[in-house]
């Protein structure tokens, strides 16, 4: 049976021998990489867009809610591993459907209030369609992870064609992503069996992590309280 069966394939018959084994593993890898662009695409939409409403909010109101915009592509090897541990179907049409974090694009913000204003004005565009959201903020994980998980899907207008491409939004503020980063290196090296006193630790730290977040914004609150007063 062969591994893949093709997305839009020309269904052309194969004949027998080693050659035309190479020639479907090259048809096999060309439309792979193909299907990954879209998704490099997709981010690249993605953080044009951030970029533009960071722009015009900057404009707007003299204010820039957003400190940091980072974006990573799934590596083949990852989306594949992804889809085997998942038992999901070998072909790109399940992959786009199932796996919907290929493009991901985080953006870190000042501020908790920033977070739902983020999300407001993704959401709220013509071209983004919310697939899912996670409000890890609300309902922080045990672990102590706090962040705001967007999945929307954004048209794509490839040479010949346009799709929709899923992407992964994380919105989080600086305290928020200092933890999850500091985690994941811990995560990492102790191959996700964290010792009991680290992990009590870490959400310890989540716990000061949120503190210094809503104190933060209560700072930003009198500035900003402070700032109208002045010009009235
Ligand atoms: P995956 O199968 O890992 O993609 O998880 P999921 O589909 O259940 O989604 P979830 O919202 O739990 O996680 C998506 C992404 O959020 C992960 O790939 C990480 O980047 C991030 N994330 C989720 N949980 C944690 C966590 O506990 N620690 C850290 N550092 N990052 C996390
Ligand atoms: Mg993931």
């Amino acid at each position: 049976m062969r591994p893949w069966q093709l997305d839009h394939s020309t269904d052309a018959p194969f004949g027998n021998g080693e050659q035309i084994a190479v020639d479907d593993l090259r048809v096999l890898r060309e439309q792979f990489v193909d299907f990954m662009l879209g998704y490099k695409f997709a981010i690249d939409e993605v953080t044009t867009k951030i970029n533009i409403l960071r722009e015009d909010f900057n404009n707007t109101h003299e204010y820039n809610p957003i400190e940091h915009v980072g974006s990573r592509l799934k590596s083949p090897e990852s989306v594949l591993e992804k889809v085997r541990r998942k038992n999901y179907a070998m072909n790109l049409a399940a992959i786009r459907e199932n796996v919907l974090d290929i493009a991901g694009v985080r953006v870190v913000c000042s501020f908790i209030s920033d977070i739902g204003a983020i999300r407001d004005m993704l959401a709220g565009r013509e071209d983004i369609t919310v697939l899912e959201e996670r409000d890890y903020i609300t309902h922080r994980k045990p672990n102590g992870y706090q962040s705001l998980h967007l999945i929307v899907s954004i048209p794509v207008s490839r040479s010949d064609r346009t799709e929709r491409i899923p992407v992964e939004i994380q919105i989080r503020t600086i305290a928020m992503d200092f933890w999850a980063s500091l985690e994941h290196k811990i995560y990492y090296k102790y191959r996700g069996e964290v010792p009991p006193n680290l992990r009590a630790d870490l959400a310890q730290a989540a716990e000061v992590a949120t503190q210094l977040d809503e104190k933060m914004e209560g700072l930003h609150r009198q500035v900003d309280r402070g700032a109208h007063t002045r010009k009235s």
